[in-house]
Formats: structure tokens, C-alpha cells, sequence
């Protein structure tokens, strides 16, 4: 399709980080089939590193769907250097919006002389709601598009609560070790019986001045201003969180699992190429499992931004030898924070029969590879979703932010995860892994997961879906000139 058919130009800019670029990318190829221009907007810094997992080719787009670039606001850094999420947040807050403005003038000085549309409406990252004064200033809709899933969003929402009634910030380091995270909070509509600890993981700090605390209160208010607000999840798997959501904020629409409505409705080759991983991927891992027998391999992955010790490596890679299942075990560089992510030369040889390590994989064709049984996991609402949409049941050690909250409604309420103890050692996991793979609990887990992959599928493949209907009623906001 040419750019001149296009009438309707969204602009779709997502936080920048590994687990928000992705399911924006998703949603603007979705909307590039429906007959939107795309402007997709990365920032400098992950142009480059996109440029450089990806090769030089990777960001040429279609020619109606372009990527453009705004600074971050943080200092240069070598590309392969990890950015902190803290700082990242603080500075695109505080920094980005004139870039944001400066490009959208640039964009439609560019339409104004070319067959090109006018910037028609915004398409934001929850997380980047300074966004909304762009588009009050030139009159468009906006629609944010929180990446969480709908029990995390909730659980942001009450902070303000949570800090009203005095629960963040905790009184003194002690409160972090002193079983107070186990205090049960009764008051969160949907959520009865939830610790403070299952609830997103940026409360738990003693300074009242922590930035998170700060950005989650700003984003989170800020919310209310947008056209509608969009979540990667499913009705069925969600919908009492969605319904308390929307009792509160503008209209709330489950649109996920993204991937599945791309993977069903878009059949342009060219637009799937375009890819999002900031890591360059290792396919060769797909053969490995195609040599293993069906629900046999764990897959083993922490997703983008966990950081852990070399102790906690040491008690996972000792966990997975002595489960003697096989793993697909995928380690970032920078999983170990400054020290390089060394597993002991030991463990290596001794699991060189039935274990294959990696440092990025397609892992949403990993999940649906028939001989991944189970999944060891950070619990980050990307890697919860696709695991789901993939039937494969979790063994979950959250990390941060809301996938605390993801890893509780896994276990408690969805039935297909199982968690392991934040301060992790060989033996559980070595009978976690066991239980997931072979166990009667990890078969029911099992059953339950491929229940949900069921949903997730009828949400999103069917014009009847629940996921396929409301992306149609955001299409048309979309398409709708703010009064
Ligand atoms: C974090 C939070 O966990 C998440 O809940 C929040 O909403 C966004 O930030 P992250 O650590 O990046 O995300 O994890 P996750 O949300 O699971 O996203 C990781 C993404 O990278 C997934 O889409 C996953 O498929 C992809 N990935 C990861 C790969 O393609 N290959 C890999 O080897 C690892």
C-alpha cells in the first residue's frame, strides 16, 4: 500500500526499553494493516543498538511505515552499555517532550508538501505520558498504551493509596526483612488476599524521595487525561482487573495477546520482518530443540533488565544440572550486572548432553515449540503472555516492578505457575524444574496453561473475539478528531 492511500497517521512512541519497544512494534504493524501511516519512534540510543543487532538495513521501514529518533535525555554511553530504568524514566520525563513536539512539527511541515498525512493521532507508551500535551496541543486523540498486565497496571494505580495510608515508604530497612512485606492488603478491589510483597516491587523502598515512587504517582494520575488506555491481555484471563480499572480511568481495552492478532491478521512479509530485539538473536537454538523430545526442555530466560548475583547463577545452573531435565538456558551479558555472566566450567560439562546455552533467542517461537515443557522465568508481562499463548505452565522468580504481581496471579489465580524463593537455592529449583517438567502439579499446571492458550487464541484470531473487537472500537477513536 502506498503512502498516498493512507488518510489517518498515527505516531507510536514506546518507552525504550526492551520489554515496551517490542509490543509497540506489534501494535503499529497491526495498525499499518489497517490502513494507518506509521511514524514509529525510537530513541537515538536504541536506533543504534537496534542498528547494531539487527544490521544496517533494520530500521529502512516501508515507505509508509518510517522510524524517526528523539534523544533520551540521558549522557552518551557505548551502546552496549545498560541503561538504568530509574534514570531512564526520571530523564524522559523530564527531557523529551520538546524533542516530541520539535518531531511532530517536522513531520507535518513534510505532509503539508508531500502526498504524506498529517500526524492524526498519538499512540503512547503509558509510561511516556508527557506525550498527552502534544496531542491536546494539536487537537488529535491519544490512546496510552500501558505494557503491564492488568493486575500490575492496578496495583501502580493504588500506590497513591498504599502511600496514604502509610504502607510506602517503609519506615526503615528493616521493614524489607521483617516479614511486613507478608502483611495481607484486604482493600484493593479484585485483589483479596494479595501481600504487600505480590504488589509492584517499587514500594518496597525507605526513601520517600525514590524516583519510581515519584513517576509511577505522575504516570498513573496522568492516565486520566488520555483518550483510552490499552492493556496486552485478554478479557477472560483478566477481566475483573479490567472492570476495576475502568471503573476508575477512561475507557480500558484489552487488545492482546498482540503477537497472536499480528500472527493472524497480518500478512504483509515485508512489515514482519521489521524486528525489535536490542540483542542479537541466536536462532540456532530452534534446531537444538527440534533434536529434543516433545514438553521435554525447560527455557530458561530472565527477559531484558533483570540483574542477579553470581551466587544466584551458581544456584540456578547447579538447580538445573541436578534436575537432569534438558534446558535452553538464555544468559544476557549484562545478567550479572559489572561482573561478565559466568556459569562454572563444571556445570557446563557436565550438562553439555542435554543443555544449550544462548545469549538471545526468539523466544516467542521458543514458547511455541512443541518440546518446551516449562518455563523458568522473571515473570515479565511480555514473557507471562506469551507463555500463556504458547499453553506452557511457569516456574516464576520475579525481579521487579509489577512482575511480583504477575508471578502472584500466575500462581494464585490462573493456576499455571509456581514460585521460587527470592533467595534461590540449587535445591528448589532443582525440584521446582522437576516438578514443571514431570510432576502431577506441573501436568495440572499444564492442562490449565493450554486452557488459556485456547482463550487467548479465540480472543484474538475470530472477528468475534473480545481482543479483535476492541481494537476495532480503538481504531475508530483513533480515527475520530478530538472535540
Ligand atoms: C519489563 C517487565 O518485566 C515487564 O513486565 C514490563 O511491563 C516491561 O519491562 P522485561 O524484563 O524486558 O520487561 O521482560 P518482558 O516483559 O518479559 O519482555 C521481554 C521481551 O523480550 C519479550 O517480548 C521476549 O519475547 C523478548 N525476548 C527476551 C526475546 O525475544 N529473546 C530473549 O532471549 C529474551
Amino acid at each position: 500500500m502506498g503512502s498516498s492511500s493512507h488518510r489517518y497517521h498515527a505516531v507510536c512512541i514506546p518507552f525504550p526499553a526492551q520489554g515496551h519497544i517490542n509490543p509497540m512494534l506489534k501494535l503499529a504493524k497491526i495498525l499499518h494493516q489497517k490502513g494507518f501511516y506509521i511514524t514509529f519512534v525510537n530513541t537515538e540510543f536504541n536506533h543504534k543498538r537496534l542498528l547494531k543487532s539487527r544490521g544496517p538495513d533494520a530500521l529502512n521501514g516501508l515507505p509508509s511505515f518510517r522510524f524517526e529518533t528523539i534523544p533520551d535525555g540521558l549522557p552518551p554511553t557505548d551502546v552496549d552499555a545498560t541503561q538504568d530504568i530509574p534514570s531512564l524514566c526520571d530523564s524522559t520525563s523530564k527531557t523529551c517532550l520538546p524533542h516530541f513536539k520539535q518531531l511532530l512539527r517536522k513531520l507535518n511541515e513534510f505532509a503539508s508538501t508531500s502526498k504524506v498525512p498529517h500526524v492524526s493521532c498519538i499512540v503512547s507508551d503509558g509510561v511516556m505520558s508527557f506525550t498527552l500535551d502534544a496531542a491536546e496541543e494539536l487537537g488529535i486523540p491519544e490512546v496510552l498504551f500501558w505494557t503491564t498486565s492488568a493486575c500490575g497496571f492496578l496495583g501502580y494505580v493504588h500506590y497513591r493509596q498504599l502511600m496514604e495510608k502509610g504502607y510506602t515508604p517503609l519506615k526503615d530497612e528493616s521493614y524489607l526483612t521483617n516479614g511486613y512485606l507478608n502483611t495481607v492488603i484486604d482493600w484493593i478491589p479484585t485483589m483479596e488476599g494479595i501481600r504487600l510483597r505480590d504488589l509492584p516491587s517499587f514500594l518496597r523502598t525507605t526513601d520517600p524521595n525514590f524516583v519510581m515512587l515519584d513517576f509511577i504517582l505522575s504516570e498513573t494520575e496522568r492516565a486520566r487525561k488520555a483518550s483510552a488506555i490499552i492493556l496486552n491481555t485478554f478479557d477472560d484471563l483478566e477481566h475483573e482487573s479490567l472492570d476495576a480499572l475502568n471503573s476508575m480511568l477512561p475507557p480500558v481495552y484489552s487488545v492482546g495477546p498482540l503477537h497472536l492478532v499480528l500472527n493472524h491478521n497480518v500478512d504483509n512479509s515485508e512489515l514482519k520482518q521489521i524486528g525489535s530485539n536490542l540483542w542479537k538473536e541466536e536462532p540456532e537454538c530452534l534446531q537444538w530443540l527440534d533434536s529434543k523430545e516433545p514438553n521435554s526442555v525447560v527455557y530458561v530466560n530472565f527477559g531484558s533488565i533483570t540483574v542477579m548475583t553470581a551466587d544466584q547463577l551458581n544456584e540456578f545452573a547447579w538447580g538445573l544440572a541436578n534436575s537432569k531435565q534438558p534446558f535452553l538456558w538464555v544468559i544476557r551479558p549484562d545478567l550479572v550486572g559489572d561482573e561478565s555472566a559466568v556459569v562454572p566450567a563444571e556445570f557446563v560439562a557436565e550438562t553439555k548432553d542435554r543443555g544449550m546455552l544462548a545469549t538471545w533467542c526468539p523466544q516467542e517461537q521458543v514458547l511455541n515449540h512443541p518440546s518446551v515443557g516449562g518455563f523458568l522465568t522473571h515473570s515479565g508481562w511480555n514473557s507471562t503472555i506469551e507463555s500463556i499463548s504458547g499453553g506452557v505452565p511457569m516456574t516464576c522468580w520475579p525481579f521487579f516492578a509489577e512482575q511480583q504481581t504477575n508471578c502472584w496471579y500466575s500462581c494464585t489465580k490462573w493456576g499455571i505457575g509456581e514460585e521460587i524463593d527470592n533467595n534461590v537455592k540449587r535445591d528448589e529449583v532443582e525440584s521446582l524444574v522437576r516438578e514443571l517438567i514431570k510432576g502431577e502439579k506441573g501436568k495440572d499446571m499444564k492442562e490449565k496453561a493450554v486452557e488459556w492458550e485456547r482463550k487467548a487464541k479465540a480472543a484474538t484470531v475470530n472477528s468475534d473475539g473480545s481482543s479483535y473487537r476492541n481494537l476495532d472500537k480503538i481504531i475508530q477513536l483513533l480515527c475520530t478528531r478530538r472535540a
